[in-house]
């Protein structure tokens, strides 16, 4: 767990959501390119081999540009397009590494188990996040009188019942 607060992570652009699908933001990717930023609704889906127990994920793209993006684009140097969470090489496994020939986790490679990847990220953000609400709560030193919100943890938050 990042010791970092998520609170300060906050960067202080604030974009038009919903009107287009996308926007650029002027950042310059290889050559004369310029990176289309999802400002709308991201579908996150299991790969197809996983056979899905879970409702698919209706991500708000657009309401997580408050924060960094490498708060989850965790790779990007600023200068390259965003590539997916599932490429490969990243977290691009559909279930949980195992140690040759053992049924011991291959815990250097777990991280590279897709479910894992977004629980921890996505949980880990929305739980943090949720303690420092309350602390601040607690000190009675809310940012401009208003606490800041955050994003589920439970499961239906993100899962909607089917
Ligand atoms: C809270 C997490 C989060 C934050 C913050 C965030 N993104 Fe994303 N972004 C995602 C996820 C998840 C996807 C979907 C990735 C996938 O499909 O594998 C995505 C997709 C994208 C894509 C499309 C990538 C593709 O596969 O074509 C671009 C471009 C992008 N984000 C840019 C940005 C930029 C620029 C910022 C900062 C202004 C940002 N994002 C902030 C989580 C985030
Ligand atoms: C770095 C912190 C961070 C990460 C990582 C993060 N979130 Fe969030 N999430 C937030 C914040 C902050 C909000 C509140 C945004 C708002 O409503 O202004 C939020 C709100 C939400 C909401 C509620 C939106 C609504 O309709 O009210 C959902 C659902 C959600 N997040 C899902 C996700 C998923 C899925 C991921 C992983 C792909 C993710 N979040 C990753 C910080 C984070
Ligand atoms: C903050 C959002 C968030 C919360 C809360 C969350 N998940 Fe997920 N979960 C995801 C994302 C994103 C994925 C990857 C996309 C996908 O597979 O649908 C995922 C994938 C899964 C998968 C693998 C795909 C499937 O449908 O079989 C299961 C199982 C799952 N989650 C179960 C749970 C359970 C159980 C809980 C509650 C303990 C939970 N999730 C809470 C975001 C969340």
């Amino acid at each position: 767990m990042r010791s970092q607060s998520f609170v300060v992570a906050f960067v202080g652009v604030v974009l038009l959501i919903g009107i287009v699908a996308c926007v650029s933001l002027g950042v310059a990717i290889a050559g004369d390119e310029e990176m289309c930023v999802p400002l709308g609704t991201i579908t996150l889906e299991p790969p197809d081999t996983v056979e899905d127990k879970r409702a698919a994920v209706d991500f708000q793209h657009g309401r997580h540009l408050i924060l960094a993006c490498n708060n989850c684009h965790h790779t990007w140097k600023g200068t390259e397009p965003i590539v997916g969470c599932m490429t490969a090489g990243c977290h691009d496994l559909d279930t949980l590494p195992r140690l040759e020939g053992s049924k011991s986790i291959d815990k250097d490679q777990a991280f590279r188990y897709y479910k894992n990847a977004y629980h921890n990220q996505c949980i880990g953000c929305h739980k943090t996040m949720q303690k420092e609400i309350e602390q601040m709560a607690r000190s009675m030193a809310p940012i401009d009188g208003k606490l800041p919100v955050t994003g589920p943890v439970g499961c239906v938050g993100c899962h909607p019942k089917e």
